[in-house]
């Protein structure tokens, strides 16, 4: 058994609502704040003394300078196992050249595609580890991570493979996603559906057979699959008995209409979302996801946060980390930023991070700092929690706590 603390503050995130907006009267603060683990689950959080006088043999992980302790954030869309940069694309994208320009000079997904494909399974293997681990060091202790750089079967089984093993060998936790429906590749030759059939009926049963992921994620979007086809698509992948998310409505609508339909999980992105979109996903058990990273990374509007916690959707933010649109992967200053643009509350952005994001995994053991949840923690040099996002992220987590895995 061990105990860590005092802690200045502890904001343990329990007690909140699942849906909707929240106001930062509603956060429980425990000041002077203590956490007893064994083995990586937490048996208790509370005052630190009483901590200490309850349990008395219990080694003592002592706190000597202001700390904040909150959940490790969780980052519930990711595309970080990939080959190769977009830095070429993304300086033709500030200097102002079009989607359709980037593409014709070779860049966008498909070039990704062909330098994840050059990569080895090893050589995709660390530099993941690599990113996953600077994602942890900076709190995030559980990390969604997405295929659809491989877009073949044995490509994609390439990816979801050094997805597997990077997972092995860090201390973050990593969740897989096959995002096998990305696109359809530009060497297939056939329809939208025909790819589909092929993902369906030749990758995804080897995905289940060596347990390489149990969720499915699509991009529905004019350049990519269209709504019909990935209805069809994504209602037989829950038949199979995959978790189904979406990138949904990034710049027209339609994937969230298909998402809460199918009875997604998640929809993320939601740029494009308008009034009917926002009604439907807040109707729903469907978690809407920001990506504010995209948005920076493209230049474009944010998805509607307030109006979609307004109206009482579930909001979780990620960072949607990929070589194209989102390159920088700072989760808390992508969050931070959205939120003075969206008008946000801290509690909203901390609760869109951790216990919210958790659900958009369909995850219920870590998100919330209490008793049997994991000891997934992470603690800022500051002793007023409204610190954390008036530095808009520069402030980084001064001491990350992974538990069991
Ligand atoms: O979430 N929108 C589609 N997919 C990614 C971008 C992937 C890429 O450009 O490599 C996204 O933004
Ligand atoms: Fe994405």
């Amino acid at each position: 058994m061990k105990l860590t603390g005092p802690f200045a503050q502890i904001l343990p995130l329990d007690g909140l609502p699942l849906k909707g907006a929240l106001r930062d009267e509603q956060l429980r603060i425990i000041p002077n704040g203590g956490v007893l683990t064994e083995d990586g689950i937490i048996l208790a959080v509370g005052d630190f003394n009483d901590l200490r006088k309850a349990h008395p043999s219990a080694q003592t992980e002592e706190i000597t300078t202001p700390l904040v302790l909150l959940p490790g954030f969780v980052d519930c869309h990711t595309h970080i196992c990939f080959g190769g940069n977009r830095a070429k694309d993304y300086s033709m994208r500030i200097a102002g050249k079009s989607y359709l320009e980037i593409a014709k000079a070779g860049g966008g997904i498909w070039d990704t595609v062909t330098q994840t494909r050059l990569a080895t399974e090893q050589e995709l293997t660390n530099t993941l580890i690599q990113r996953a681990n600077r994602h942890l060091a900076e709190g995030v202790t559980t990390i969604e991570v997405k295929s659809g750089y491989g877009l073949s079967i044995h490509e994609e089984v390439k990816q979801l493979r050094a997805i597997k093993a990077a997972s092995a060998q860090t201390k973050a936790k990593l969740i897989s996603t096959c995002l096998a429906a990305h696109m359809v590749p530009k060497d297939f030759d056939g329809s939208q559906e025909e790819y589909l059939n092929i993902v369906l009926n030749e990758l995804l049963p080897v995905i289940k057979k060596e347990e390489l992921s149990s969720r499915v994620d699509i991009f529905i979007e004019q350049s990519a699959i269209n709504p019909e086809n990935a209805l069809t698509y994504l209602s037989k992948a829950k038949a199979l008995g995959f978790d189904i998310t979406v990138h949904a409505d990034q710049f027209t609508t339609g994937g969230s209409k298909v998402a809460v339909e199918v009875g997604a999980v998640s929809a993320d992105h939601l740029e494009a979302s308008g009034e009917t979109e926002i009604k439907l996903l807040a109707g729903s058990n469907t978690v809407a996801v920001a990506l504010p990273g995209a948005s920076l990374g493209l230049g474009m509007n944010y998805p509607p946060a307030r109006k979609l916690l307004n109206d009482g959707a579930c909001l979780a933010i990620a960072s949607d980390w990929n070589p194209g649109s989102a390159p920088m992967g700072d989760l808390l200053m992508q969050a931070a930023v959205m939120s003075a643009a969206e008008k946000l509350s801290a509690a909203e952005v901390f609760a869109g991070l951790t216990y919210r994001a958790a659900t958009a995994l369909k995850i219920s053991n870590r998100g919330i700092l209490a008793p049997g949840m994991l000891a997934d923690m992470q603690a800022y040099p500051c002793a007023d929690y409204r610190e954390i996002l008036y530095y808009q992220g520069k402030m980084k987590s001064d001491s990350v706590w992974a538990g069991w895995k």
